[in-house]
């Protein structure tokens, strides 16, 4: 009899890490490499957060929390819904969890029976459609195509809501496309989900902070009102603040769903560090002024790597609206030649020839279930960026 559970068959690793490792990897073991796989900020964590969690250690805040979450933080939280989304939460409406990817695995084990659905628009970040495998739930993709500038289309969105339908899963700015939807386009999708009354939305507002040219950035509640009694709005410090490593994500949702959630993670981690607590405190509540100087910088970035890639031969980068991504397409590399007399097959061959020739950690799309093409994160100094794209250009002109 097979020791490990048979849920584990339904999930396969996160391939976001399982590149991040191996370019770790690779230059541990001396090989000139440029990751570009990772879904974090370079930028360090602003002083004035890590001065709080200092304080918090000499205070004494090293005990066990509320399992969901300090008061203090749930009530910096509820500023904030109501400060940059006009959204008035109580703070029993309010959960916070290690880390946003928490806060999604805890509503989904609190909610999904066995072959529940929950509509996902692909590409998609690759827990959402694992987290709903462990839960037994059934992900159901609405594909999202580059014409569109890979945003969900009303028309395709009612065409995957059907009575099984328990949730849909909205995040914008995406990862991994960056794409972020206007007002207008976000309404047309709420419209839809008004007729629906069975179904629940998550939101994922990860990226809310890091638009660029001027967009608005709207969450579906904020525009929809008749949403509120049945849409979990989740958002992080992960992306904003530079604070990956600190695990506390956050949501405001109806008080029977958040009680629920906090059931969920009363029997397994319990509460989120107590120090990361405090120190989100100081994010959402302390100066937000080196937001809009890292996204100066995002933004120059983003525009380098668009215009590399563009020159490069076989490739076609659409230019995203937000988050720190870009999904450029590789169906010009597809069915070309390597130097070696390899064929490049799929956005997985591309990316392991890019690895393997030059050095460059990017993801194939197939992990965000739309091919071909791949994701580079742009979260990496200017020098680097400039460097990786160079080689990927001269990777492209090699195939024949
Ligand atoms: C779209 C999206 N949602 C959620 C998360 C998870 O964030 P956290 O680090 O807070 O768990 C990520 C992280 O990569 C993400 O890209």
């Amino acid at each position: 009899m097979a020791f490990l559970a048979e849920r584990l068959d339904r999930i396969k690793p996160s391939p976001t890490i399982a590149v991040t490792m191996k370019a770790r990897e690779l230059k541990a073991a001396g090989r000139d490499v440029i990751g570009l796989g990772a879904g974090e900020p370079d930028f360090d964590t602003p002083e004035n957060i890590k001065a709080a969690a200092v304080e918090a250690i000499r205070r004494g805040d090293t005990k066990y929390t509320n399992v969901d979450g300090t008061n203090e933080l749930k009530q910096a939280i509820q500023a904030k819904f109501q400060r940059e989304n006009g959204i008035a939460y109580k703070t029993d409406e309010i959960t916070v969890a290690s880390g946003g990817k928490q806060v999604i695995y805890n509503a989904m084990v609190a909610t999904l029976n066995p072959g529940d659905e929950v509509v996902i628009p692909a590409p998609y970040w690759v827990s959402y459609p694992d987290i709903v495998l462990l839960c037994e739930g059934k992900p159901v993709f609405v594909p999202c195509s580059e014409a569109n500038g890979f945003k969900m289309q009303a028309a395709d969105l009612a065409k995957a809501l059907g009575p099984k339908t328990k949730w849909i899963i909205l995040n914008s700015p995406s990862n991994p496309t960056g794409a972020a939807y206007t007002r207008d386009e976000l309404k047309a999708i709420t419209d839809v989900l008004v007729r629906h009354p069975q179904v629940w939305v998550l939101t994922d507002d990860m990226y809310e902070h890091l638009v660029y040219d001027n967009f608005v950035f709207t969450t579906p509640v904020q525009i929809e009102p008749r949403l509120r009694d049945r849409t979990l709005t989740m958002n992080g410090v992960s992306k904003a603040y530079c604070m990956t490593g600190w695990r506390i994500g956050y949501a405001g949702g109806p008080a029977s769903l958040i009680k629920a959630i906090a059931k969920v993670q009363s029997q397994s981690t319990s509460n989120p560090c107590s120090i990361s607590q405090a120190a989100a405190v100081a994010a959402l509540g302390g100066p937000q002024d080196f937001i809009a100087q890292h996204n100066a910088v995002f933004k120059e970035r983003r525009d380098l790597v668009v215009g590399m890639l563009n020159k490069a031969k076989g490739l076609a980068c659409h230019k995203p609206e937000g988050a720190f991504y870009v999904y450029p397409s590789c169906a010009g590399a597809i069915g070309k030649q390597t130097p070696d007399g390899k064929i490049i097959a799929s956005d997985d061959d591309f990316v392991a020839y890019l690895l393997d020739t030059e050095g460059v950690a990017a993801v194939q799309g197939s992990a965000f279930g739309l091919s071909p093409y791949f994701r580079i994160s742009y979260a990496t100094s200017t020098e680097a960026l400039k460097d990786a794209c160079g080689r990927i250009q001269r990777a492209c002109a090699k195939l024949s």
